[in-house]
Order: structure tokens, then C-alpha cells, then sequence
């Protein structure tokens, strides 16, 4: 079986490597559709990997197969010669020619042996497809065909297997399509969706992704087959998919159009250079409208297919940076079905939420599904339990803190415990002491950037917005915050004991904004920019004598122990159990099977990933012994910059 490394991730969004005997693919990857015959690619395969940077392409081995002469070039020196490309190769196994022209005319055993004979990297079990609108019998019947192949494939193959899921639009059984192929293959390719992402039935397909997901065994690949749109690729990232193929940038340029992250534009209507990507920089639209057909088409294939690679990098570099949501919500801006998809995918907030990371560095409202994103469903969740057994909550508007309103506070209200003050945010009234917290705290919505006169006019807003570095605090004030944060995390019983101890906090001299909370003397908890507090090794013994087992940890096989004591991450495969409420970026206490504290770390996978992904760090430490304090995050410049947009962002 082969091994999917996780290196990074944004919820569901996730950047990996697959390895295959021609190379690794660094995921989200696209492999473009590559024509068996070089004569008939409009790009040619040699050049895929220079030009546009796409590591592995996808061929069909049933078209090769189907064509004697290109069988028999195949079979006499292998798919990679045939096609010329020396990368990664997937092949696919013909069901898209069974969608596409009803009927294959191959036998599974057959097309399997092909694929294995020419050496193809990554080969696809014979599915069947089943069309979207299949009755539940036909679609039924559809998944026991492909899963009863599949098996037989992988009986015989020790390479790298893809195994397709079907299912058509009935949830259950995709549901149990996605498991059937978790236990066989190493990809887990979602098929018999084109029809849909034809007809922009995207709240279609999120359905189907969204009754999928929580099968997919999280070490292996995912495919979306048959996602050509650049539009789409973030909408497909956002549900964990790592591989996309596309024979759309050839299928476009034949009919004149030209593709962009934000939709299709035909060469027709061009009569401006709209795009100034490295080729339409050489030859502007306008002059590639007026050339020959032949090399027209090549050319807008070529600008396509660069669109494509460029989204990729998008999404790459969005998944590092923790902005794959605003990305995809941005890209459901341009079109109302891509909106309708989100706008199902935020309803089911249930399959984002086990790896919906703790906090992100920042939160930007796109669009009307940002408010519904799974950080804030979750907010308000935990929101509702923690004020549940408080006392009684007031209205009052200011946003942020300042001195002048915190002394207009009558005396006894300000440390008196009956009276909650709550401010208005983009997501609704948050208690005040809670409103640094992620994702309230580093919410940015246009409120931020309208006048006072603005927010005056608005039943909503208020003037405490601005940043204050002067601003003092009571400690009444400063300890019900600190209470709070730690109650928030680590449960209203740890917040009672902390605030019957002598608790001492630090501001930033800066931005005023909570920085450490210590105990008797010890600093505990250091509150990072996501306004969570997150324990140091003081605070993780603390919270380890405090919390009962297992809760907040994770329990590391006794082979990692030396390891993690010097603070090296924690393995995926080293992980023996742990709390499964947790989530990534959660603190957690790193542990023995003895329950001896190893280190405080940051979860990097869900528990419910753990030891399922074996290549990947399933926590990283942040505190042991023998560096007791976390790195403090660096400070944001306050108010928050914004990066300068660059021409064409919206
Ligand atoms: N290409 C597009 N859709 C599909 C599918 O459902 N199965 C296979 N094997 N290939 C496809
Ligand atoms: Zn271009």
C-alpha cells in the first residue's frame, strides 16, 4: 500500500505528497487528460511539466487499448513513452467512455492487465459509472460491480490502486461506496460527477462530496474525477479533494473559450487584452482571436491549461496560509450555482467540524456563506453552552474595550458577577471578555473600514473599534477575561480554581490585548493572537493534574517517548489514543501510556486521523521540560494590514 504524507492543512484542505515510481505528486495536484497518441495532443505531454508545472498527467488506457496500433506501442515500451511524458502517469480504465458513449467494450480483468503491463503509475479499477440520476437499484447494483472489481484488482496488484466511488446522488450509498473503496484503494477517486459539474449542479455535488467524505479514509489520496474548471478546484479543496484531472482546457479551447478562475470568456467577445498571463502577455487576446483555427485553439488551450496550473498554486499557497474558505468563497462569487454549492456545503457543517482547525490568523468576510463558515457555527455553539448556568446578559455595544467606557462601568457592576456586557460582532452579541477569541477577534468584515460617521448610522456599530494601545484595565476586568479564556478551553472548573489562586496577567505594552496568564508566580498560559490560551509546561502539568484522563491528551507509543521529551513532533503512526474532541491547532497534553506528561503540543491532524495518516506529524510540541515556555506568536501590527490587493482581485 502506498503512503500519503500530510504536510499541511487547512480544515479539510490539505497539502501531501503520493509517491509513485516516477516521482512524487505534491497534492492538491492537477493531472491534466492527455491524449495515448502524441499526434493528437493539442499540448504535448513532453512539455507539461516545464511549461505549466504540473507534475503527472492522466491518459486513458482504454483509448490506447481500443487503437491496435497504439495497444501495441504501448505494450512494446510503456505508457510513458508512448504518451512522452517521464512523470507520474495515471491511466483511467474506460468509464468515462461507457458515460460518454453508453457502452465499453472491455472486460475489467482486461483493461486491469493493460494498465499493469504498460506500467502505469497509478491505475484505475473498470467502474461503473452511474449517472447522477440513477434510481437507487441501478446506482446500488453500479457500486457492488465497481467494489467486487476493485477487490479482485487489488488481488492482484501491489502498486499504486485507484479505486472509484459512485453511487449517484443517494447519500447511504455513497456513503458506503467511499468505505468499501477506503478498504482497498490507495486513491479514492469520486466519479460519476461530470454530468453534474456540466449542468452547474455544484449544490449537487456537494452533496455527493459531503455524503462521501466522512468514509474516505483520510491516508489516502481523494480524486474528483473529471473537475476541469478552474472555477471549481477550490470548492473541490475545501472538501479534502488532493487530485483533479482535466481534459476541459482542450475540450474548451475547441469551442473558443477561454477559461479563468472566475469563469469562461469565448475569444469572440474579446477585444481586450484581459489577460496578461506569460503567454496572452506574448500574443494578446485580441491577436489570438484573429489566428489561424489550429493554432488559435492551441493557443487558448495553453492559456486554459496555465489558468488551471495557477489556480492550483492558489489553492496551495491558501492552504498554507489558512484562507482556503475565503478562496472558494471568493470563487463562488463569480457564479450563483458555485454560491448555491457553498452555501450547501456551510449547511453541513458536521463534516468540516472534526478537522476544522482551533483558530486561523485571520478571519475575512467574503460573501454571504462567510458568517456560516464552520468556525463560527462552532463559536456559537460553544457560545450557547458556556453561557448556559451564567447569569443574566445586557446589550451594550462597545466592540473592543477602551478606559473611558470600562471606567463609566459603575463600581459594583465592575466587579460584580451577575452583570454581563456584551458586545455586538459581525456573528452576533459576544460576551466581551470572550470577544479576542477566534474567530471574533480577527473578524474582518467592511465594518472595520467605514468611518465613525459610518458606523454611527448603523443600529449595530459603535465607536470602540479602534485599537487604544494606551488603554488600561481593571484587574477585576483583566481576571474575569482571563477566567473566561481559560474557561472557554479548559472548562468553568479550571477557570474557578485559577481565579482562587493568585493569578497575574501581562498586556501587550502594544495593542493592550491579553498576553500571559500565570499562577502563583508561573506563567501558565500564553494567549496567543487567535485570543486562545494555550498552556505552557506549567500550565499542561497543571491542566494535566486537573483534567481527568484521557481528556486533552494524546498518547504517544513508548518509541516516541525520548523523541517527544526533546521536543520532536509527534508521529501520526506513534499515536496510541487520545481525546477525540479535540481538533487541529487544539493544545494538548502529549503523554505516555502512563499518563506521565511528555509535552504540551498543537494538534496538526483530528484524533480521528491519527495513525490513519502514517506519514504525517500528528502534533506539534511546543513546550517540554526542558523549554517550558511556548514561542510566543509575534505580534500583529495593529490595526491588522491588509495585504495590498493585486490588480484583478476583487
Ligand atoms: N472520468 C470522469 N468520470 C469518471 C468516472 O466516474 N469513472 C472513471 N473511471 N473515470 C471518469
Ligand atoms: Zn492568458
Amino acid at each position: 500500500m502506498t503512503e500519503f504524507e500530510l504536510r499541511e492543512r487547512d480544515g479539510l484542505g490539505r497539502l501531501g505528497r503520493l509517491q509513485t515510481p516516477h516521482g512524487p505528486i505534491d497534492t492538491p495536484a492537477l493531472l491534466p487528460v492527455v491524449h495515448p497518441d502524441p499526434k493528437l495532443q493539442p499540448i504535448p505531454a513532453s512539455e507539461i511539466r516545464r511549461r505549466f508545472g504540473l507534475p503527472a498527467i492522466i491518459t486513458s488506457s482504454y483509448i490506447a487499448w481500443r487503437s491496435p496500433e497504439l495497444r501495441e506501442a504501448a505494450e512494446a515500451s510503456g505508457i510513458h513513452a508512448l504518451v512522452r511524458f517521464d512523470g507520474p502517469v495515471m491511466t483511467d480504465s474506460g468509464a468515462f467512455q461507457q458515460h460518454a458513449y453508453g457502452h465499453v467494450e472491455v472486460s475489467d480483468d482486461t483493461i486491469f492487465a493493460f494498465q499493469r503491463r504498460i506500467g502505469s503509475d497509478i491505475a484505475t479499477v473498470l467502474d461503473e459509472f452511474v449517472e447522477a440520476d440513477a434510481p437507487l437499484e441501478t446506482a446500488t447494483q453500479g457500486v457492488a460491480v465497481t467494489t467486487e472489481r476493485a477487490r479482485r484488482a487489488r488481488g492482484l496488484f501491489q502498486g499504486i490502486l485507484a479505486v472509484p466511488v459512485q453511487g449517484g446522488l443517494h447519500p447511504a450509498l455513497r456513503y458506503r461506496s467511499a468505505a468499501e473503496a477506503s478498504e482497498i484503494g490507495d486513491v479514492l477517486a469520486v466519479g460519476g460527477v461530470v454530468g453534474l459539474m456540466e449542468r452547474y449542479r455544484f449544490a449537487d455535488l456537494a452533496r455527493v462530496l459531503i455524503a462521501t467524505r466522512p468514509a474516505l479514509d483520510p491516508g489516502a489520496a481523494v480524486h474528483l474525477f473529471g473537475t476541469g474548471h478552474p472555477m471549481t478546484f477550490a470548492f473541490g479543496a475545501l472538501f479534502g479533494v488532493d487530485l483533479f484531472d482535466s481534459s476541459a482546457y482542450v475540450k474548451f479551447a475547441r469551442r473558443g473559450a477561454l477559461m479563468f478562475p472566475d469563469g469562461t470568456v469565448p475569444i469572440e467577445r474579446i477585444r481586450e487584452p484581459i489577460c496578461q498571463c506569460s503567454l496572452c502577455y506574448e500574443i494578446p487576446l485580441p491577436e489570438v482571436a484573429e489566428l489561424p483555427q489550429e493554432e488559435r485553439e492551441t493557443r487558448i488551450a495553453e492559456h486554459n491549461l496555465l489558468q488551471c496550473a495557477q489556480e492550483i498554486f492558489q489553492i496551495r499557497q491558501a492552504i498554507r496560509d489558512g484562507t482556503l474558505w475565503e478562496l472558494a468563497e471568493r470563487r463562488a462569487a463569480s457564479h450563483p450555482a458555485l454560491q448555491a454549492g457553498l452555501r450547501t456545503a456551510v449547511r453541513a457543517t458536521r463534516t468540516f467540524l472534526p478537522t476544522e482547525p482551533e483558530s486561523r490568523s485571520s478571519f475575512r468576510t467574503v460573501g454571504v456563506t462567510s458568517g456560516l463558515r464552520p468556525a463560527v457555527i462552532r463559536f456559537l455553539a460553544r457560545l450557547g453552552q458556556w453561557k448556559a448556568g451564567k447569569g443574566p446578559f445586557r446589550l451594550r455595544p462597545p466592540a473592543r474595550l477602551v478606559p473611558e467606557q470600562l471606567r463609566s462601568i459603575p463600581s459594583e457592576t465592575r466587579t460584580g458577577e451577575e452583570i454581563r456586557w456584551e458586545c455586538p460582532s459581525p456573528i452576533g452579541p459576544v460576551p466581551l471578555e470572550l470577544s479576542e477569541l477566534y474567530p471574533v477577534g480577527c473578524f474582518v468584515g467592511p465594518e472595520e473600514f467605514e468611518s465613525v460617521a459610518d458606523r454611527e448610522a448603523s443600529p449595530l456599530d459603535d465607536d470602540g473599534l479602534d485599537v487604544d494601545g494606551s488603554r488600561d484595565f481593571t484587574d477585576a476586568w483583566t481576571r474575569r477575561q482571563a477566567q473566561a479564556i481559560v474557561g472557554w478551553s479548559y472548562g468553568v472548573d479550571v477557570a474557578s480554581r485559577i481565579r482562587q489562586a493568585t493569578v497575574t496577567t501581562e498586556r501587550s505594552r502594544r495593542t493592550g490585548r491579553l498576553r500571559w496568564i500565570a499562577h502563583d508566580g508561573r506563567r501558565f498560559f500564553h494567549v496567543g493572537n487567535d485570543g486562545f490560551a494555550h498552556p505552557t509546561w506549567a500550565g499542561g502539568l497543571y491542566l494535566r493534574g486537573v483534567r481527568p484522563y484521557p481528556e486533552m491528551r494524546i498518547i504517544a507509543d513508548a518509541e516516541a517517548v525520548p523523541f517527544v521529551e526533546a521536543g520532536r513532533s509527534l508521529f501520526s503512526r506513534f499515536v496510541r489514543g487520545g481525546d477525540s474532541t479535540l481538533v487541529p491547532g487544539s493544545s494538548a497534553l502529549v503523554v505516555d501510556e502512563s499518563d506521565r506528561l511528555l509535552a504540551v503540543g498543537r494538534l496538526v491532524l483530528a484524533p480521528s486521523e491519527m495513525g490513519h495518516i502514517r506519514r504525517a506529524v500528528a502534533v506539534r510540541i511546543v513546550a517540554h521540560a526542558r523549554r517550558p515556555e511556548a514561542e510566543p506568536d509575534p505580534e500583529p501590527a495593529s490595526p491588522e494590514p491588509l495585504a495590498p490587493l493585486r490588480p484583478g482581485e476583487r
